[in-house]
């Protein structure tokens, strides 16, 4: 592959924040539901990413600034909320993500053995996603069920008490049928 150099990268970076991607119907009918309820239409910023990456799979720049628009706020503004809730993607992501647990009680109880096999399994690092576009890994903070560690979310699904061998077998059902 042509490695990009960084006068380059930096002017398609540039180019791409300037592209708007106009909110499609279903988009639009929706984030103008969610903003009736609240006295401010900022006050839906949350449920208008979670509405626009249910529709594409994630939020891109464009995504943004059509919602930054519709809300009344800037782009900045939209991106801060998006990148402070972890369940929001700001890039592509697989059919199916698994969230692994990386905070204290899961890393204790064993994150690092579960983190090595699935990469293994999956041939990715974390962050990547499967080459056939199946599975991504990204590690998070506390799901928030610390008793039962280690935990890791596989698609909408809380997985408690893993092992190697389940975490690896719920990665298969994963490839076999998106979760
Ligand atoms: S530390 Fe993993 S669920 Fe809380």
């Amino acid at each position: 592959m042509t490695p990009i150099i960084a006068t380059d990268a930096a002017a398609h970076c540039a180019d791409w924040r300037l592209q708007i991607e106009p909110l499609n119907e279903y988009e639009e009918t929706a984030i103008a539901a969610e903003i009736t309820h609240y006295p401010q239409p900022q006050a839906a910023t949350i449920e208008a990413l979670k509405i626009v990456q249910q529709q594409q799979g994630w939020v891109s720049d464009g995504k943004i600034k059509a919602i930054a628009q519709r809300l009344h706020m800037s782009p900045d503004e939209v991106d801060s909320v998006a990148t402070f809730y972890n369940k929001i993607y700001r890039q592509p992501v697989g059919t199916t993500v698994i969230s692994l647990c990386d905070s204290v009680s899961c890393w204790i109880m064993g994150y690092q053995g579960l983190a090595q096999a699935l990469t293994q399994e999956l041939n990715i690092a974390l962050g990547e996603t499967t080459a056939d576009g199946a599975v991504t890994i990204l590690p998070t903070p506390c799901l928030g069920a610390c008793d039962h560690a280690p935990v890791a979310m596989v698609g909408d699904q809380r997985a408690h008490k893993l092992t190697p061998s389940s975490l690896i077998e719920l990665a298969r059902l994963a490839q076999e049928q998106p979760l």
